[in-house]
């Protein structure tokens, strides 16, 4: 179709004018390209789990762990054995990947975005070779290390890609195809695990490990071929080369109006020296930070990875057997694919706000719901044998609302909301913050899981259930909405907002630029 393509209207939704320009087959395929760095997030996600549960690789690298699992005779429900060693073998990387994501911030600002992403894929390749040949338990622990940093470099630089290069009234659909790939890439790791745990020899976890190579592989390439960003370029001083992008991923000649904003928004960035002094001191970014601190914490405190981890050891609890639990945690993964789908629609229609409030609520009820079902047949001692059929069902279809109010709210928009709010002058250094406490969340909700399951029984979904009205109240009072806003224009929401704008009493593009950034 070449430079056909649909027109993009309605700048802030109702200035057809402002940034004309067409969706692009050009800018289509470098979107989808680049979201594949979800991949190889998903894909880790969705692996460990099972590997960690198949014997032989148990008994090879954790015999001790191994051996007192077998002899864990615990009638408790509630209380699962909890080795700590094995849980902190796998949640390892997501350790890497907070600190990775502070360096990767000075890369993707002074390289551009595209060199962090083939950076990232690079590492997390020679990490899945180095976990496919492990010998030893030291081999595992370095390949894991590698790959949270890979995972690092690629969460803090995809998500900037995508909001940088789309066109603002498509930034949301195309965001929302990384949480695609990231629901892709667990629900494929779940099925590799379900097949290769049943290969004769036991060696099937290499073939699990070992196959994480492909994502990595696939953003390599993509990488390799794909544009920098535009808002990339001219922060790096790139004028020109941003100006023909420009025109060739809008599909326009005049692309004044968004080259302007770009260069505002780098004469602004110009003046701050360190973007990590100012994100911190400067009272005009302080609604910034929140967010980036925020929005991903509470992404963790919905209590998600609880089942993206133990989805099968939770369904085996509730009385199903080995090979139904998972299936019904394929059924989830599933569940988790398709609803993201519903938020790559309406995320530009409905806009954010609507989607983060309706999964919040919907979370909410069924979280309530599987709390009280459990607690009804489980008790506070835990100690149940015989679990009607009917029961097991429930739950699973409790726990699949669950899953697709998260999937079409918190889970894309947790990374999509971040991703497009920061000024260019800090967006890098934002955007690190985000991905370094998401990942310290993540490391701790898996962490503390089995042993909070122990002590809060079925309160610990209720413990969840209060996070969730907490940021469902935060969104509705404190987030504004971005749809259709320009990403270099997006400092308005803050100025508009009833309380953020307390923050704002400097002009943001305007004269008095200094007094901005020394302001503390
Ligand atoms: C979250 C992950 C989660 C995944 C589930 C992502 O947005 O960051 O922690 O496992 O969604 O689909």
């Amino acid at each position: 179709m070449g430079g056909v393509g649909f027109a993009v209207s309605g700048s802030r939704g109702d200035d057809p004018t402002q940034y004309p320009g067409k969706l692009t087959w050009y800018v289509v395929m470098t979107l989808m390209a680049a979201a594949m760095g979800g991949l190889i997030f998903g894909y880790d996600i969705g692996i460990s789990g099972g590997v960690t549960s198949m014997a032989p690789f148990l008994e090879k690298f954790f015999p001790s762990v191994y051996h007192n699992q077998m002899d864990d005779t615990s009638t408790n429900q509630y209380c699962k054995f909890d080795s700590q060693i094995l849980t902190l073998f796998t949640s390892s990387l997501y350790l890497a990947a907070l600190v990775a994501s502070f360096f990767a911030s000075t890369m993707t600002k002074k390289f551009g975005r595209r060199k962090s992403m083939m950076f990232g894929g690079l590492i997390f390749l020679v990490g899945a070779i180095i976990n496919a040949a492990a010998v030893h338990i030291s081999m595992l622990i370095i390949g894991r290390v590698l790959l949270g940093i890979g995972v690092g470099f690629a969460n803090q630089s995809v998500p900037l890609y995508l909001s940088e290069m789309s066109p603002y009234n498509y930034r949301g659909t195309f965001n929302v195809c990384f949480q695609l790939m990231i629901t892709i890439g667990i629900l494929v790791a779940n099925l590799f695990n379900y097949f290769f745990a049943k290969i004769e020899g036991g060696w099937g976890w290499r073939l699990s490990l070992g196959l994480a190579g492909v994502p990595a592989i696939i953003i390599i390439i993509s990488s390799f071929f794909l544009s920098d960003t535009p808002n990339s370029l001219v922060d790096r001083g790139r004028e020109e080369e941003a100006k023909t992008l420009l025109k060739r991923i809008r599909g326009v000649e005049n692309i004044d109006a968004e080259f302007n904003d770009i260069l505002a928004a780098k004469n602004d960035a110009r003046l701050v020296q360190n973007q990590w002094q100012n994100i911190f001191k400067s009272r005009c970014y302080r609604p910034q930070l929140v967010m980036s601190i925020l929005i991903p914490f509470f992404q963790q405190l919905t209590g998600i990875n609880v089942i993206m981890f133990y989805a099968p050891v939770l369904f085996k609890t509730i009385g199903f057997g080995s090979d139904a639990s998972l299936m019904s945690a394929v059924i989830t993964g599933v569940i988790n694919v398709l609803a993201t789908c519903v938020s790559i629609g309406f995320a530009d229609r409905w806009g954010r706000r609507t989607l983060f409030l309706e999964g919040g609520v919907q979370m909410l009820i069924f979280q309530i719901a599987v709390a009280a079902l459990i607690g009804a047949k489980f008790g506070v001692t835990g100690d149940v044998t015989e679990l009607p059929k009917w029961f097991a069902i429930v739950v699973v279809i409790c726990i699949c609302f669950y899953v697709a109010g998260f999937a079409w709210s918190w889970g894309p928009l947790g990374w999509l909301y971040p991703s497009e709010i920061f000024s260019l002058e800090i967006r890098s250094a934002g955007q690190s913050v985000n991905v370094a406490v998401n990942m310290l969340f993540t490391f701790l909700v898996a962490q503390v899981f089995l042993a909070l399951l122990c002590t809060m029984k079925f309160g610990l979904f209720i413990f969840f259930a209060f996070f969730v009205v907490l940021m469902t109240l935060f969104c509705y009072f404190f987030m504004p909405e971005t749809k259709n806003i320009p990403i270099e224009e997006m400092t308005q929401i803050w100025r508009e907002h009833w309380y953020w704008k307390r923050f704002m009493d400097q002009p943001v593009n305007g004269a008095n630029e200094m007094t901005r950034i020394e302001q503390v």
